[in-house]
């Protein structure tokens, strides 16, 4: 059981000093939009930082709040869910689930003891480019001020 542990662990990363500490990020993005806008700052060469480890899903209403959970308790130091502007969701209703669960999630979190910021849920449309590039940035520099994740290594789900 161990072993698996510190390979969950190994995979997104270890955190050394304060100072030099970069956070291991989790970002779920939603396949009709905030997946296609991270192609499109690709494509347009925007800069963003390369923390986030981009897990691509249908829609963001398809993000089980234990996804995100197990994210946490193997490392991730936050977690960014990004799906189509409420009212633009392919599957009609998938991005206010998200909503209403994410909120769910954050009381969770606060009973664990951890800060409800190293989630968050953003609104981006396969157009905003530039945008996924800013909230990237902005997610990543928000996370490196928190510090390491101190859920890290501490439960295995
Ligand atoms: S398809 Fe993008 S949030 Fe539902």
């Amino acid at each position: 059981m161990e072993d698996k542990k510190e390979g969950i662990t190994g995979e997104y990363g270890e955190t050394a000093g304060k100072e030099e500490f970069e956070p291991s990020l989790v970002g779920f993005f939603c396949n009709w939009c905030t997946s296609t806008a991270a192609d499109l700052a690709g494509t347009t060469r925007l800069q963003y930082p390369p923390n986030i480890r981009p897990i691509r899903v249908m829609c963001s209403g398809a993000v089980d709040p234990v996804y995100v959970l197990r994210a946490l308790c193997s490392g991730a130091d936050g977690v960014i869910i990004g799906g189509c502007p409420p009212g633009d969701c392919h599957y009609i209703s998938g991005n206010y689930k998200t909503r209403r669960r994410m909120a769910a999630l954050k009381t969770i979190l606060k009973t664990l003891g951890l800060d409800d910021d190293r989630v968050w849920v953003r609104w981006i449309s396969a157009s905003e480019g530039a945008k996924f590039a800013r909230t990237m940035r902005e997610f990543t520099e928000a996370m490196r001020k928190k510090g390491p994740n101190p859920l890290k290594n501490r439960w295995s789900i």
